[in-house]
């Protein structure tokens, strides 16, 4: 059974004693990245409001946050600038975390991801502008596109593929934050830091969007193949969402990096068919490993970013940031997620079946 790191017992609902240390606004809080902040912050005391439209997250990852006294959450969308206006008053740090995000779907509908991206960040950092608010932005390592620098450094320069492929998108949009995000903190005084995350992953992290990690443990434990996209020789840095969470714990509290933007990643790399047979491995699986050209995936022209390492010098010395879990931590917890809910399931089903709890 997988043990949760900010409740650890289990425990729904409960509130810590002592005064609320920051009340935290964060978009896209029903995400895999913003439902585990939301839980660290609830267990260390802040209030927390999550702003989403459930496109890609759900309710089911606010299970530890639901009726706790110090949540609230709006369910809408970031471009609707009266809802989010209203959202960001009272609060004293946003975590703008909402986008349009996962390979498949922004490949699939580009123009949503530049609406929710680019249209959904200007509303959010406009209101977080007029308020004076802490904000941290998130972004990607996509953005450093096809850079043959490696690894990346914040202040490498961009090289984005054709606009006539629709995973730039994705990328552009991010930038395109960025430099908002940066304009705003320098022009208009918004305390603004931008996180630039690189593969994070963990429990609550959707398969269903073009993830690597996900998809590989689940079908690992199904006794499926693996299936690797391409040859499996390019390479990723993957970190554990707990690590990621600690240092938008730290950026909330803390008035660093202000008009500046960091990596926030694990800089250990692995191609991905290394890290189909450590999943493989590390779950006493028997499955094989299959091969799948990217266009049956994304369709022709499809362009693969071959190698994406993290240089973090710079958010060690300023942030303090200093990953701390492996990756074979991270697929045990993945793993043990995926055992629970499938346990989950079968009890639910089981309730049904014989009638008692339907
Ligand atoms: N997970 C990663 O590996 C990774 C890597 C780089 C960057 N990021 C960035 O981190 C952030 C969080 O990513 P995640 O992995 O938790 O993804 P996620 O899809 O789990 O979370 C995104 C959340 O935003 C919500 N959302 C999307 N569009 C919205 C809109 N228009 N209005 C309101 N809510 C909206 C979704 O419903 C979802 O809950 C994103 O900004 C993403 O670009 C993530």
């Amino acid at each position: 059974m997988q043990t949760d790191p900010y409740f650890p017992s289990g425990a729904r609902g409960t509130r810590r004693s002592g005064p609320a240390m920051s009340r935290v606004l964060i978009t896209g809080g029903a995400g895999f990245i913003g439902s585990t902040l939301c839980d660290a912050l609830l267990a260390r005391g802040d209030e927390v409001t999550v702003v989403d439209n459930l496109s890609t997250g759900s309710l089911d990852n606010l299970g530890h946050a639901w009726g706790h006294a110090s949540f609230a959450f709006i369910e809408g969308d970031i471009r609707d600038a009266r809802l989010v206006e209203r959202a960001v008053a009272g609060h004293d740090a946003v975590v703008h975390l909402a986008a349009r995000i996962g390979l498949r779907l922004v490949v699939a509908s580009p123009i949503e991801t530049i609406e929710a991206n680019a249209r959904g960040t200007e509303v959010v950092l406009e209101a977080a502008t007029r308020h004076g608010m802490r904000t941290i932005v998130a972004s990607t390592s996509e953005v450093y596109g096809l850079s043959t620098r490696h690894p990346s450094s914040e202040s490498d320069p961009i090289t984005f593929g054709s606009p006539t492929r629709g995973r730039w998108s994705y990328a552009c949009s991010k930038a395109y934050d960025e430099f908002l995000a940066l304009a705003l903190s320098r022009e208009r005084g918004l305390p603004a830091t931008v996180v630039r995350f690189f593969n994070t992953v963990g429990p609550r992290q959707s398969a269903r969007y073009g993830m690597v990690l996900p998809r590989f443990v689940r079908q690992a434990l199904a006794g499926e193949p693996l299936t690797v996209y391409g040859d499996g020789t390019q390479t990723r840095s993957f970190c554990h969402v707990y690590d990621v969470v600690d240092a938008l714990t730290t950026l909330i509290n803390h008035p660093v990096g202000i008009g500046d933007v960091f990596n926030i990643g694990n800089p250990a790399e692995i191609t991905v068919l290394d890290l189909a047979r450590t999943v493989i491995a590390r779950t006493w699986s028997a499955s094989d490993i299959t091969f799948v050209p990217f266009a049956d995936v994304f369709g022709e022209g499809f362009e693969e970013i071959y190698r994406r390492v993290p240089d973090i010098t710079k958010a060690r010395a300023e942030l303090g940031f200093s990953p701390s879990h492996t990756l074979e931590s991270v697929i045990d917890d993945i793993a043990a997620a995926v055992t629970g809910e499938a346990a989950l399931s079968l009890a639910l089903a089981g309730q049904h079946a014989d009638g008692s709890h339907v």
